[in-house]
């Protein structure tokens, strides 16, 4: 898949990024976390999560008791979608819009259904609509675990750039929020290696979600229960 991803041409951000930012991780981990697109470092790099961001989710999953080795990492949109600053010349990160969300989908499904994660961490609104629903809410439901037919449970918490961009008197509390619910991630990963045979019985629909997984992204969550 990353080999083929390489060259995809499924939505006009490959004319945009330098190279798609493909998920890396081990391919069984219990952890999958989904971003929203590869930062200026990454799109750089080729690697997710190794720029800022990146550093504070280390540090999150770290103060959780969660190796980071033992995490896939990835992002709903693969390439970086940025626009040059007049003034100081600098890429910009754009937001990505549901059509690129849609088109870049098929990658991120097939990822959790090879995965096969016991729970996912999706960092910001773009991940979290894209496997919970346009209605979803990270505001109204961060932390707090949801069950998918994706994983045993999803948590969605507000993105870790995000919390770096949290003015500085205010940014202490924005971080210790923010390590509460990858905190509550670990609790999650606790309880599912407990029950194995919930695991068991989802083998079938990742299976589905790996043949559906080219039509729409929107379909399958609620669709799948
Ligand atoms: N932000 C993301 O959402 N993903 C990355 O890989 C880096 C920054």
């Amino acid at each position: 898949m990353r080999a083929a991803a390489k060259d995809c041409r499924g939505c006009h951000l490959y004319k945009v990024g330098t190279q798609t930012v493909f998920g890396e991780g081990p391919s069984r981990a219990s952890l999958l976390v989904v971003g929203e697109q590869p930062g200026d470092a990454e799109d750089r790099a080729g690697r997710p999560f190794v720029g800022p961001a990146g550093r504070l989710l280390d540090r999150a999953l770290d103060e959780s008791g969660i190796d980071r080795d033992d995490v896939y990492v990835t992002n709903a949109v693969k390439h970086f979608k940025w626009a040059r600053e007049a003034r100081s010349k600098r890429r910009i990160h754009k937001t990505p819009n549901r059509a690129e969300v849609r088109a870049c989908f098929p990658w991120l499904a097939n990822e959790i259904a090879l995965v096969r994660p016991r729970v996912i961490l999706c960092l910001g609104a773009t991940a979290a609509k894209a496997l919970l629903g346009p209605s979803f809410s990270v505001m109204e439901k961060r932390g707090v675990p949801v069950e998918s037919h994706w994983a045993d449970a999803i948590v969605a918490t507000v993105h870790p750039a995000a919390v770096l961009r949290v003015p500085r008197e205010e940014r202490g509390r924005a971080e210790r929020m923010f390590v509460a619910d990858v905190r509550r991630v670990a609790k999650e990963l606790a309880r599912a290696e407990k029950q194995p045979e919930r695991r068991a019985r989802r083998f079938g629909a990742w299976q589905a979600i790996g043949d559906r997984s080219t039509t729409s992204s929107e379909s399958t969550p609620s669709s799948h229960k």
